[in-house]
């Protein structure tokens, strides 16, 4: 089959498409005939080396696509079934090995290219809004990266429940997508940036910053926050955040800081059903949009990296074999 393979840990042009052979399934996996994979900001982190991952390896975690055969001791998936996953490693490819305890039906209606990048952004805004903070109707919160895949999927499942979201943006273009996700403002990022949120909540401040965008936005998202409010770190788009005195927590209002991952608020397969099932229900009947930024074919998978974290992109981004 053809896949990407990363040799050595670097730049976009370490993506390289290759022939290698199919991968081989366990009695609890799926082989997967690739429709779309999903391109992630934590594919570049991975690719760079900042998360360990020995190499040679097969990039992306996400996608979707239709069984092709099925393990010994699998009983819930057959043959010609569509699904979707979030954490199968190796999607960059033409076929996949998905173990079924991370593997999920896809309606028919949905197409591929939404449903290979909804689970993982999907469920990250699920798991945030639901349960890292939950904010209650007309609290305000602050979303940065608004027109970024998670965030113009965080912004509609605030936005639906009566949450004012104020969002960050870095262009005119990004600032109209964020606006029609249901963002209430949307402002650039900036030494003010802290300022401007406090003029919006009357000096008060935000219950909670929902932030992937990590070292340039950190001491703003902080600065942000109302008395006992919550910083979700949960990405660094722009670079980790530097080691933190946690006394400063104290004088600035008591705050919560938490530094959350997908794989700890999809424990088992109750929880990835609940949060995969209200994230596809949603798209199936219309009320969560996910916005496809671009297709790349599979071969381009170095220019997607390229354009997600040049911040060219919009919204979800997949490569399609
Ligand atoms: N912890 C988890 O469970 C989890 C799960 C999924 C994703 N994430 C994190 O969520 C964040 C968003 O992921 P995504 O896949 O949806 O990406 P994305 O938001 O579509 O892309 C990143 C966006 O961040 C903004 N940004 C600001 N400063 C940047 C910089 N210096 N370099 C690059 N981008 C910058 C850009 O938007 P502007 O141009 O508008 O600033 C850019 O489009 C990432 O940090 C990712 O690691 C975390």
């Amino acid at each position: 089959m053809r896949a990407i393979q990363v040799s050595e840990h670097g730049g976009p042009e370490v993506l390289v498409a290759t022939e290698v052979d199919d991968p081989v399934i366990g009695p609890n996996q799926l082989l997967v005939d690739t429709e779309a994979a999903g391109v992630n900001f934590i594919d570049t982190y991975i690719r760079t080396g900042t998360y360990p991952q020995p190499v040679p390896y097969i990039p992306g975690s996400e996608g979707t696509g239709v069984v092709a055969a099925v393990g010994a001791e699998v009983t819930d998936f057959t043959v010609g079934d569509r699904v979707a996953w979030a954490a199968a490693p190796g999607s960059y490819a033409e076929r996949v090995a998905v173990d079924t305890a991370v593997a999920v039906a896809v309606p028919d209606r949905v197409p591929a290219a939404v449903a290979a990048s909804a689970l993982l952004q999907g469920m990250t805004a699920h798991y945030l809004i639901e349960s890292v903070y939950k904010p209650a109707p007309g609290e305000t919160i602050l979303v940065h990266a608004g027109a970024g895949g998670v965030g113009l999927l965080l912004t509609q499942l605030a936005a639906a429940r009566d949450i004012r979201v104020i969002t960050t943006v870095s262009t005119d273009a990004k600032e109209e997508l964020s606006r029609e996700a249901g963002a209430t403002h949307v402002l650039r990022y900036g030494d003010d940036l802290a300022q401007r949120v406090r003029e919006l909540t009357a000096g008060e401040g935000v219950a909670a910053v929902y932030d992937g965008v990590g070292a340039a936005t950190f001491e703003a998202s902080l600065a942000s926050l109302r008395i006992r409010g919550m910083l979700a770190l949960f990405g660094a788009a722009s670079g980790q955040v530097p080691p933190f005195d946690l006394q400063r927590l104290n004088p600035a209002g008591s705050l919560f800081v938490t530094r959350p991952t997908l794989a700890h608020y999809t424990r088992d397969r109750a929880e990835l059903t609940w949060r995969a099932g209200d994230v596809m229900n949603a798209i199936a009947d219309g009320t969560l949009r996910v916005r496809i930024g671009a297709e790349y074919p599979l071969a381009e998978a170095a220019q997607a990296h390229r354009d997600l974290q040049a911040r060219k992109t919009t919204g979800s981004i997949v490569l399609v074999p």
